[in-house]
């Protein structure tokens, strides 16, 4: 079994962990799902139970791992980290859940991509903690039955679709995460700064937040990007001149978009004459996975009205073609007929 200890499978270009908050109070934005956690929290904390099983879903980099960790340091528990695809076989839950003391908090990131086998004994641990398994091969082959320790489990998926109902049900609180305003990105670029002793100043960290898209996963990661051209080409102060002149390096544009999402919008308009085509086809034509041009860059481009989505396949805007500096063809409707 693999069992992953880093908080952020995905690898950020640098370990997050000194930016990571570590208390609901220090979690920027999210207002309405940090209330909803909080009253939960507070109410198990009240009555010395386990707080219910959590399932936190949203695009890439909002805060999901950082909520679980979270919600692990806020009730005083430990917290146990792993993916849907590296819990193999049954054997590697039963492996965790029976090591698990009261109220820890169990941690599955990519929860929609457990193996089926391993949902189902998953299924009586959450419920009942209980745990069904098979030991043994063939005619020898018995069931046992384990008792556990009442546990939460937080769950994670930036696709909500795919998590199956029996799993869906059987979370006590399920939220999904928003992209932030420009004005939470502008405080979490600050406090990462600060934590990073970077000199910024305010506007620059407004401008920062403006082309983060929505993320600040991103918003940390172009900070540092910035940072290492304020220090080799500037005098390490991140003015806003410096960050202006950063993003042309980076080649981030106004509204936030990366190379990727440029060749996904010039794909697009380009090589399908503004659609509709299929999800496949335009990954392969910019030479990423389907399920990266779905999870992580469509989202934010269907939320600024750069693509739509239809039954058809996934189709230009008047926007995207404007946002690529081009006159628009047709018009939207006749493209979406
Ligand atoms: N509300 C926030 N305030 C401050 N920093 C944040 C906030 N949310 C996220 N971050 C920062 O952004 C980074 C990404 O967050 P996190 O890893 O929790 O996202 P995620 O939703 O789990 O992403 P993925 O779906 O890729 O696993 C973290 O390193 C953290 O420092
Ligand atoms: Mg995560």
């Amino acid at each position: 079994m693999r069992e992953e200890f880093i908080l952020d499978p995905q690898g950020d270009d640098d370990p997050d962990i000194g930016l990571r908050p570590a208390r609901l109070d220090e979690f920027v934005g999210q207002d309405k799902l940090k209330e909803r956690l909080r009253i939960s929290i507070e109410a198990a904390a009240e009555r010395g139970h386990a707080l219910d099983h959590v399932l936190f879903s949203g695009p890439p980099g909002l805060g999901k791992t950082t909520l679980a960790a979270i919600v692990a340091n806020e009730m005083g528990t430990a917290f146990r980290v792993t993916t849907g695809p590296a819990l193999e076989r049954p054997g590697d839950l039963a492996a965790i859940l029976s090591n698990l003391d009261e109220g820890d908090v169990f941690f599955i990131d990519e929860i929609h991509r457990l193996p089926r086998a391993v949902e189902e004994v998953l299924y009586s641990a959450m419920e009942d903690f209980q745990l069904d398994i098979m030991v043994g091969k063939g005619p020898t082959a018995q069931s046992i039955r384990l008792d556990l320790q009442p546990f939460t489990l937080v769950g994670a998926t930036t696709r909500k679709g795919k998590v199956t109902a029996p799993l869906r049900d059987r979370f006590g609180l399920e939220d999904k995460l928003d992209y932030y305003s420009h004005g939470e990105l502008a405080s979490i670029v600050t406090r990462a700064a600060r934590i990073l002793e970077i000199e910024i100043q305010p506007q620059a960290a407004a401008m920062i937040a403006r082309r983060s898209r929505g993320t600040p996963r991103i918003g940390n990661r172009l900070l540092r990007r910035v940072r290492d051209f304020a220090v080799a080409r500037a005098d390490g102060t991140i003015t806003e001149e410096v960050a202006a002149d950063a993003l042309v390096v980076y080649e981030v544009d106004e509204m936030g978009l990366d190379k990727v999402d440029r060749e996904i919008l010039g794909a697009i308009v380009s090589k399908f004459g503004g659609g509709p085509v299929g999800l496949h086809t335009l990954a392969i034509a910019v030479g990423e996975e389907p399920e990266t041009v779905e999870d992580a860059y469509e989202p934010f481009l269907l939320q600024m009205g750069l693509l739509h989505r239809t039954p058809r396949g996934r189709v230009a805007t008047d926007l995207t073609y404007r946002h690529l500096g081009m006159e628009p063809e047709g018009g939207d409707q006749a493209r979406l007929l």
